[in-house]
């Protein structure tokens, strides 16, 4: 794996929705190497372990990251001046792997969404299902409607777009695409899995606690499941992205 870490210079910071942030990076070399559904590992002032956030788009001399405020790391992240430089320790990863001629769907939960969004713009024709709490939390509707004509939206209680869970969209439709990647919390990929299972493919991209992102601490190792039975994987490594099968979305 081919990856570096360097200062670059923090262009954009703003809040798009409660507690959401939008970066844009300066970032020449970075954009060229990103692949879709990689992370990168950012150094936040004062605090040892960087923080993984996902690539969610990289144009020819920028880089896009869209980050919620959890914790200490990323409140710092959010308070980050313009101007100021951030170390990033990029690409990382492996993201979803897309084939030319295929139709997918790509479908986001929560902060999820962000990756799904470079993803997107690698494909032909994709179909995009996006599902938040609320409208409170909505975000990239606007940048997703520009690479796709068909953008759907779920929220849990009804207050915008469709009234209901992402998989109740994604039974709908998924007879008119080859394959699905999903990003989002475990409980929206079990059960994107489970519509899957048996009529497409479905590629999942993991959430796991990180500490080095290249590994070489086992932070965020992973049971999963392969032909030759159970193994443990680092997520920071091998994945994040993987097959919905391999996963043990209980454990
Ligand atoms: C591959 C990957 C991609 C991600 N992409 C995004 C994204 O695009 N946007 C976004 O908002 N969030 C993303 N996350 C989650 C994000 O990394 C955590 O929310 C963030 O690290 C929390 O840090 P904190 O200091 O605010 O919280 P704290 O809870 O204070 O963090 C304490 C420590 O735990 C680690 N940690 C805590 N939660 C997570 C977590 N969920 N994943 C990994 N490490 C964690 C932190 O790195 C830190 O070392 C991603 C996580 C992974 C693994
Ligand atoms: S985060 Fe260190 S091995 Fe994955």
């Amino acid at each position: 794996m081919k990856y570096d870490t360097k200062d670059f210079k923090l262009l954009k910071n703003e809040e798009i929705a409660k507690g959401i942030f939008d970066w844009t990076v300066e970032n020449s070399e970075l954009c060229k190497l990103a692949k879709a559904g990689q992370f990168v590992n950012i150094k936040v002032p004062s605090r040892t372990l960087r923080r993984p956030i996902s690539i969610c788009d990289a144009c020819e001399n920028t880089l896009r990251l869209v980050f919620q405020v959890k914790g200490e790391g990323t409140k710092l992240m959010s308070q980050m001046p313009v101007g100021s430089y951030v170390e990033i320790l990029a690409p990382l990863g492996n993201g979803f792997k897309l084939e030319k001629g295929k139709r997918y769907c790509f479908v986001g939960g929560g902060i999820g969404v962000p990756p799904l969004l470079f993803s997107a713009k690698q494909t032909e024709n994709p179909m995009i299902i996006t599902g938040f709490r609320n409208k409170d939390l909505i975000i990239l509707q606007d940048d997703f409607k520009k690479v796709s004509d068909e953008v759907y939206l779920t929220t849990d209680d009804g207050s915008a777009g469709i009234h209901g869970f992402v998989t109740d969209v994604l039974k709908e439709h998924l007879g008119e695409v080859d394959e699905v990647c999903a990003c989002g919390p475990i409980p929206m990929l079990k059960a994107v899995a489970e519509v899957c299972k048996g009529e497409v493919n479905c590629q999942v991209s993991l959430e796991e606690r990180m500490g080095c992102g290249i590994g070489a601490c086992l932070v965020c190792a992973c049971k999963t499941k392969t032909s030759e039975g159970e193994a443990m994987t680092q997520v920071c490594r091998t994945g994040p992205v993987y097959n919905a099968e391999e996963v043990f979305y209980d454990a």
